[in-house]
């Protein structure tokens, strides 16, 4: 960003506790950030909401009131347009989106995954892998597609699975890279060196033919 360009807006989607959006804003205050967030919404009365308005962030709740599902998309995607994002951080959104809302900001949508994707889309990630002895579990924040859990993987994060770990422990310690990393791949989309396009990630110029690697690019 340089010293004359405003901050890209961001908003984000939230259902929980909103630790990931946290971290999204906290990041988002440093002198030299590419970006700010613009608004949280919720689909519920999610606990970081009122994180988000400590912060002095407008939010919004806009509970599903129909069995329409698209009729719901297009009134989220109508209120999310209104903030005029650059981008939409998905962050613990409890909600599949579908062709209302993703092809509203077609190649503008993030999500984080508690899991290696693509092994464990879906739920419950942190019991699948003890259930499955894997010997290692992360994360990956991708970009959102109609597929879900299935668009352009960005950034992953890996962890140790230690003997004896309960759901909580493993959840937890993937949890803390999840803080470290989405920041990251929000600030590359909106300094533009990440994009996604025909199906894929692009970083700095080039398709990624495997997501980046915390390690390889946090400090
Ligand atoms: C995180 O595990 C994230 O990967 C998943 O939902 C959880 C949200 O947690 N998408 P929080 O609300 O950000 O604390």
């Amino acid at each position: 960003m340089s010293a004359q360009t405003a901050p890209d807006a961001v908003v984000i989607l939230i259902s929980g506790r909103g630790s990931n959006m946290r971290a999204l804003i906290e990041h988002s205050l440093a002198a030299d950030s590419p970006y700010r967030v613009s608004g949280v919404l919720a689909d519920r009365p999610a606990g970081g909401l009122e994180v988000a308005r400590d912060f002095g962030i407008s939010t919004q709740i806009l509970a599903p009131h129909t069995t329409d599902r698209a009729a719901y998309e297009r009134e989220l995607a109508a209120a999310v347009g209104a903030l005029s994002p650059a981008l939409v951080a998905l962050a613990g959104f409890m909600r599949v989106l579908s062709a209302p809302f993703v092809q509203a900001f077609e190649g503008r949508i993030m999500n984080i995954h508690p899991s290696l994707l693509p092994r464990y889309a879906g739920l419950h990630t942190h019991r699948r892998v003890l259930a499955a002895h894997d010997a290692e579990h992360g994360a990956t924040v991708h970009f959102v597609t109609e597929t879900l859990d299935a668009g352009p993987a960005i950034l992953q994060s890996r962890v140790a699975v230690m003997p004896g770990d309960s759901e909580a422990e493993l959840a937890a310690r993937v949890l803390e890279t999840e803080h470290r990393m989405y920041f990251r791949a929000v600030r590359w989309f909106c300094e533009h060196r990440l994009t996604c396009a025909g199906g894929r990630a692009w970083f700095d110029g080039r398709a990624l033919s495997a997501p980046l690697q915390l390690a390889d690019v946090g400090k």
